[in-house]
């Protein structure tokens, strides 16, 4: 079978994730395919060329467009800032190519539709980087939900929060202008949760937010003294309805001090109720009234072997999983989907739904009122 080649476009913390995984993939992973790292865009060509190398990439440019043209290239990886995907994913499709994006896939729905009209239209593969999904634990989580263990869902009540912006002397960056990120927190770490809900109850309905700007002015880089203005959010929480009747609250922050990697969620159903936090990624608290009274508490379940993946990981149960993992999942997922023809989750049209509620988010707080989803 043909080999899968890679073009990455951007080198920083996510290109380095996706860069890790497409070499620790092939170990893990049984793939029907050789995976190629063909080729690296970056900014500049010296950064490109340093890159490539750490990378193990074959080639490099500094022009992106010369990437996603490259007959060469089969799948175009995107790992750039998020006001750069629509236009490097339409041109991607526009030549053929899969597309693998990161989150959130573009600054609006309405921007996020466009892009997967485009690839259902070209009939390319795509898929976008919502990883936490892919975790052997939360894959877990999902299976004890639709086994009905613990029940029928009434509640989901989920965190993700983070202090990477805690600090209000941190310079500016991209991530705080609507023209290169787009929301704040919401579209950073609330995408991610907003899919993970989803994947473990149902489709949301329905929802009510409001949103904080707390630190409104940051220094920049350019000069002691100067500052800038903070355009996005820095925290945002809402209520929200699941199409199968459940409740909800969500919420997201840059700016908690001392949450490094917060994802944390409990799933209360009818008979038991499940509670994980990334921050111990291979562990799953699991309550259910089958116990007798008198032996009624949470148990904590190490994941192992006989769990989803991660027997392709390690033959011991609770050595533990990390980040870079899950990436490893996901190309597996990406390679599986585009050389065995199997279907690709999360694709274009699910990220195009995160956007659709990131907007809804928005709009309720706008509004201050409840807001219908209408996709
Ligand atoms: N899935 C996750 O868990 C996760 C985590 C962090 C970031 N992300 C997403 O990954 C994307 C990148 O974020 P990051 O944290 O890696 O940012 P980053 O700033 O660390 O890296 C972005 C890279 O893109 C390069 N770049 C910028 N413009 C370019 C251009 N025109 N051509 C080629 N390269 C260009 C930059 O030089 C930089 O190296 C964002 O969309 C972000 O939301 C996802």
């Amino acid at each position: 079978m043909k080999p899968v080649r890679v073009g990455l476009i951007g080198t920083g913390y996510m290109g380095k994730a996706h860069a890790i995984a497409f070499k620790s993939a092939p170990a893990i992973f049984p793939l029907s395919t050789d995976i190629v790292c063909e080729m690296v865009a970056e900014v500049d060509a010296e950064l490109a060329a340093q890159k490539a190398r750490e990378f193990g990439f074959n080639r490099f440019t500094a022009d992106w467009r010369q990437l996603v043209t490259d007959p060469e290239i089969d799948v175009v990886d995107i790992c750039a800032p998020n006001y750069l995907h629509k236009e490097m994913a339409l041109a991607a499709i526009e030549a053929g190519k899969h597309v693998y994006s990161e989150k959130p896939l573009a600054l609006s729905a309405i921007d996020a539709l466009e892009m997967t009209e485009a690839a259902e239209k070209a009939g390319v593969k795509t898929l976008v980087g919502f990883n936490y999904t892919k975790n052997p634990t939360i894959q877990l989580a999902r299976e004890i939900i639709s086994n009905g263990e613990i029940g029928d869902v009434v509640h989901f009540r989920g965190t993700f929060n983070e202090d990477y912006l805690a600090d209000n002397q941190l310079p500016f960056t991209w991530r705080l202008k609507r023209e290169f990120s787009g929301s704040g927190t919401l579209g950073d770490m609330g995408s991610h949760l907003i899919n993970l809900a989803e994947f473990l109850v149902a489709p949301m309905t329905e929802l009510c937010a409001d949103i904080q700007t707390v630190h409104r002015e940051r220094p920049t880089p350019d000069q002691p003294g100067n500052t800038g203005t903070v355009e996005n959010d820095d925290q945002v929480h809402l209520m929200a309805r699941f199409a199968n009747g459940a409740m909800g609250t969500l919420e997201s922050s840059r700016i908690a001090w001392g949450r490094k990697n917060g994802l944390w969620f409990e799933v209360t159903g009818t008979r038991g109720s499940l509670i994980y936090d990334q921050e111990r990624l291979s562990e799953l608290q699991l309550f259910t009234n089958d116990d007798r009274p008198s032996r009624q508490g949470f148990r904590r379940i190490l994941t192992g072997p006989q769990h989803p993946d991660y027997a392709n990981f390690c033959v011991s149960a609770g050595h533990g999983l990390g980040y870079n993992d899950m990436k490893a999942v996901e190309v597996r997922d990406l390679i599986e989907g585009i050389a065995a023809d199997k279907p690709m989750w999360p694709d274009f049209r699910a990220a195009y739904r995160v956007n659709v509620i990131m907007d809804a988010i928005e709009q309720s707080h706008a509004e201050h009122q409840w807001i219908q989803i209408s996709v």
